[in-house]
Order: structure tokens, then sequence, then C-alpha cells
């Protein structure tokens, strides 16, 4: 039996799958993942310097515009096969649990439903003030050509200035989704991990709890590594899940 169909049985036989995806499953929309040198207008900074909320305080319209820049990047993709593969998935088996790093939309876009952002979302910005969401959504954004820095919107309840609502560089994820996604995997018999790097915790620290309750691991990813009695697949993600997931 080949690697390959012995994941299929394992998928198959699955009762309650959880699912931990990364950027490298947006990677094949044209979403770059968090290793690829930044390009273009912006390739002169660090996601280091731009990600938290020291960089925001410090230079409020240069953080908004590359998050401006990343949302429209965003709204201009689609999702690819390995987004849909997986929602596919979520219809063929009895429980399964989405959880991703990814602030993009794609996985909902390709019609995966109550999907659990670790990392917060590019969509749903808040006041950096009073933490409030704004009413009204943002409009779509502007061309990155139009201007690297923007002023960020302000917040029509306390007058602050909007942020995105993503998870910066020494913030706390959001409890109710990590809490969420532990709990989903301390009951899993399989975690399939797609496209991460798997080097940021907690959110790498899945795949040591689904161990420890004796679930199978399987990583699809250009570049595998496994720890003891994981499986895998080296590959790209929109090319393997089609093909396990047919
Ligand atoms: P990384 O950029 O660290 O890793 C991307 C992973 O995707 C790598 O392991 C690649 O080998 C793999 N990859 C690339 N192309 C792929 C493809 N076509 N199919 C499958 N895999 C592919 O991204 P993440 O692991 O998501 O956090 O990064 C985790 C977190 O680090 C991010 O959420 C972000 C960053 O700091 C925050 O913003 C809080």
């Amino acid at each position: 039996m080949t690697a390959q169909n012995q994941i299929i049985e394992a998928l198959n036989a699955a009762r309650h799958i959880v699912v931990l995806t990364g950027a490298g499953v947006s990677a094949e929309s044209g979403i770059p993942t968090f290793r690829d040198p930044l390009t273009g207008l912006w390739q002169r900074f660090d996601p280091m310097e731009l990600a938290s909320a020291q960089a925001f305080r410090r230079n409020p319209a240069l953080v908004w515009g590359w998050y401006e820049w990343r949302r429209m990047k965003v709204m201009q993709a689609q999702p690819n096969p390995a987004h849909r593969a997986l929602a596919r998935l979520a219809k063929h088996t009895p429980q399964m649990i989405l959880v991703t790093q990814n602030v993009d939309d794609l996985h909902e876009r390709a019609g995966s439903r109550d999907v659990i952002h670790l990392h917060g979302s590019l969509l749903q910005p808040r006041c950096f003030a009073c933490a409030r969401e704004p009413q009204s959504r943002l409009p779509v954004p502007n061309e990155p050509e139009q201007g690297r820095e923007l002023e960020p919107p302000r917040c029509e309840h306390c007058g602050g200035r909007l942020r995105p609502g993503v998870v910066w560089f020494g913030e706390s994820l959001p409890e109710a989704a990590l809490s969420r996604a532990f709990s989903a995997a301390q009951e899993a018999d399989l975690l399939l991990v797609v496209g991460t790097s798997g080097v940021v915790y907690p959110a790498a620290e899945l795949p040591t709890i689904a161990r420890s309750v004796g679930a199978r691991v399987i990583h699809i990813n250009p570049q595998l590594s496994l720890e003891d009695g994981d499986w895998g697949i080296a590959g790209a993600a929109g090319e393997i899940l089609p093909q396990l997931i047919a």
C-alpha cells in the first residue's frame, strides 16, 4: 500500500478530524507565506517591524497601509483546490474542525464553515484604543500604488484609530479560539497539518496534543518534517489534497 492509500484509508476511517492550516495553503492563491521575502513596494520592510503594536504606535499610517495592501491581495485572490478539498472533506467526515493560522477568508469562501482563526482576521478591524469593532464594513482597499502609507480610519465610538484584527507579535491569541482549538485536538483521532512551518506557538502545540491522545498526525507540505509515528506527503497542498479527498 502506498503512503497515499494509507492516508486515504485513515481519512475515511476517522470520526473526528482536526485540520490545522498555515500560509502554505494560501500560497497557491498568490498570498505570500511569512518566510517569503516581501516583494514590490514592501520589499525593504521586515514584517517583524510592521506587525506589532509598537510599530503601529510609531507609524500607524505605515502599518495600516501594509495591512490594507494585504487585505487587497486577499480580496483579489481566489480559493484554490486545497481550500476546496478541505471544505469537501468536512462534508464526508462525522466531525471536522478547521483551525487556521491564516488571516484571510479563503477557507470560508471555499465553503468551510465555522473556521477557527487563531491569528485573527484581516477583514475584522477593531479600535486600537477601545477594541470595539466598526459597525460598517471597510471599503474595498485602494491600490497600493496610490500610496503606501494610509491613515487608519477612526473608531465611530471613541475616535481612536482602527487597527487590523490580527494577532501581532507580542500579543496573545484570542482566548476562545485557542481553547476551542485545543479541545478539538484533544478529541481528534486524526490531525491533518497543511502548509505550516510549525514554528509558531501555541498553534504548533496542536500536533503534540493530538499525538498525546493517540491521534494520527498527517502532514502535507513540500518541506516535510515528520516526528516519529507521523505520516506525510511532500508536495503542494493544491495538488495533494484534491487527490486525497477526491
Ligand atoms: P510559514 O510562512 O512559516 O510557513 C509556510 C509553510 O507552508 C512552510 O512550511 C512551507 O514549506 C509551506 N508551503 C509553501 N507552499 C506550500 C504549498 N503550496 N502547499 C503546502 N505547503 C506549502 O507560515 P505559517 O506556518 O502559517 O503569525 O506561519 C505561522 C505564523 O507565523 C503566521 O500565522 C504568522 C507568522 O508569524 C502571526 O501573524 C501571528
